[in-house]
């Protein structure tokens, strides 16, 4: 199946105050070096893909944390995305900006069935997905990842929480048009993810008692997040999974449960 062009301007996202990467940057702040020492632990070298990346925003990070040897690649359906993305590593990249591990990018649509993740991105040790899972039925994210993912390999998946997505769904302006744009939007509770998760074949990880973070906005948070958080007081908006991540066996029997 060929890429779809999903958006050209797609990456207003990142310019627009969108409080929920706001919120996913803080929490990816503690997570992503914990996830980084898990994904490292099951072999060497380690892959590590953003699916779903975007604009790069998560894949940059994780360039940026990875460990010499590592490989990055970056996948998404959107080639507006891509060329973004490209863009967001290349001026990373430039000497003395202190990326130095190979970060690829290329088309996998998740909504493929079977899923075809492209070659590049085969025995990933760790998978991260920020904020896509809304855009997608809940077992193809799941199903995606087992298809790159290593045996005993990390799969961290955060989202829109569903009590937030009840009443509202992801939406940008496009800038060149002065539109709002809504994508596809799926409202799936974490019991829902968590059990798609199950039945691809992931065990669901836990550490310090807890399995799935959730965030509720209050005020301080609000503060942190910008205006466009302050109407969402009160309400549950963010989710990742278990202390945060799902842990994915694509081989369940091939490690210890956490
Ligand atoms: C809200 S953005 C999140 C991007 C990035 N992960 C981040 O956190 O900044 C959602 C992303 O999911 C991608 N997406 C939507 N449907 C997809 C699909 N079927 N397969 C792969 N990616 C998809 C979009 O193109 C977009 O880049």
């Amino acid at each position: 199946m060929q890429p779809r062009r999903i958006s050209g301007r797609i990456w207003v996202y990142d310019t627009d105050g969108n409080f929920l990467q706001a919120l996913d940057t803080i929490e990816l702040t503690q997570l992503l070096p914990l996830f980084l020492n898990r994904a490292a632990s099951t072999s060497c070298p380690t892959k590590l893909v953003d699916l779903g990346c975007g604009t790069g925003r998560n894949t940059l990070r994780l360039a940026q944390l990875a460990p010499p040897g590592t490989e990055v690649v970056g996948v998404d359906a959107s080639l507006g995305m891509l060329e973004a993305a490209r863009e967001t590593i290349r001026k990373a990249t430039t000497p003395g900006e202190g990326v130095s591990v190979p970060v690829l990018l290329d088309t996998f649509d998740l909504l493929q069935s079977p899923p075809a993740p492209p070659d590049c991105t085969l025995g990933a040790t760790g998978v991260i997905s920020t904020l896509v899972l809304e855009h997608i039925p809940v077992q193809q994210i799941f199903e995606g990842a087992a298809a790159l993912l290593a045996p005993g390999g990390y799969l961290l998946v955060m989202n829109m929480h569903s009590d937030m997505g009840a009443i509202s769904q992801a939406g940008f302006v496009d800038t060149a048009t002065g539109t709002k744009i809504r994508p596809t939007s799926y409202s799936h509770t974490v019991d829902e993810v968590v059990d798609a998760a199950q039945k691809a074949g992931f065990t669901v990880g836990q550490m310090e008692g807890e399995r799935v973070r959730e965030r509720l906005v209050d005020e301080n948070l609000a503060e942190r997040l910008g205006k466009r958080a302050k109407k969402w007081v009160g309400i549950t908006v963010w989710f990742g999974d278990s202390k945060p991540w799902i842990c994915g066996f694509s081989r369940p029997d091939d490690r210890e449960p956490l």
